[in-house]
């Protein structure tokens, strides 16, 4: 039997995305240990195997096929585009993709001036302001601590991802306009989708039941 490979997010997402699995009866005793410094880890007995990636690189890992399923955030798949399924809202990691900025650059978004947006997400802030809004934006690239921008006038506003607001609040910016939804997801590589249909429609299956009753 040749392995299934399962592609996580390093971090907080990777243990809620263990703790699920191993509600479906897959389960990695090894990758729980946090002072780990080991990148891949297998179940045998399931021929299953682990390995965690930064975010971003999850989507590319699955549409080569180098994973064949991959746990992200909605924010990373929008972002990298890549050619893949999606197939579940797992319901957790939820936050909002939003436009945030002091409450003086409430005027400048209403006005469509051509306003500097700085943000770790160029693609999503390109297509909400190019393709949904039709204002003419600078879309300035950052890797993090994307609420100094605005704080130092390296823009007038950001697009970034909203969890509870305190960053936000304490740094005397706003939520000005939200994008869309994000939580964490389910994808799939579209050839693993097809040679391992069994196991993984299999694996689908079992999550959204776990999902389903988890609700009720
Ligand atoms: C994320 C995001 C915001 C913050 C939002 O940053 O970019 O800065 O969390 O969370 P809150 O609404 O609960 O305050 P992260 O901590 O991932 O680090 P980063 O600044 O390096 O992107």
């Amino acid at each position: 039997m040749e392995y299934l490979t399962i592609a996580l997010t390093k971090g907080r997402l990777a243990y809620r995305t263990l703790d699920l699995l191993e509600k479906v009866g897959i389960t990695c005793e090894e990758m729980k240990d946090k002072n780990s410094r080991k990148l891949i880890f297998a179940n045998e007995d399931l021929g299953v195997r682990f390995f965690l990636a930064k975010a971003n690189d999850v989507p590319t890992y699955v549409e080569y096929g180098a994973a064949d399923i991959g746990i992200c955030g909605k924010d990373t798949i929008m972002e990298e585009g890549r050619k893949l399924y999606e197939v579940i809202d797992l319901g957790f990691g939820k936050c909002r993709m939003c436009v945030c900025g002091p409450e003086s650059a409430r005027e400048l978004l209403r006005h469509h001036e051509l306003i500097r947006v700085a943000t770790k997400y160029p693609n999503i802030a390109k297509d909400y302001f190019y393709n949904k809004k039709h204002q003419t934006v600078e879309i300035i690239k950052l890797n993090g601590s994307i609420e100094l921008a605005p704080l130092v006038g390296l823009s007038e506003v950001i697009v970034d991802i909203v969890e509870t607001g305190s960053t936000l609040r304490e740094n005397g910016l706003a939520v000005l306009e939200e994008i869309c939804e994000l939580s964490a997801r389910v994808i799939i590589n579209q050839v693993s989708m097809k040679r391992e249909n069994q196991r993984i429609t299999k694996l689908i299956r079992n999550l959204k039941t776990v999902l389903l009753e988890e609700k009720a």
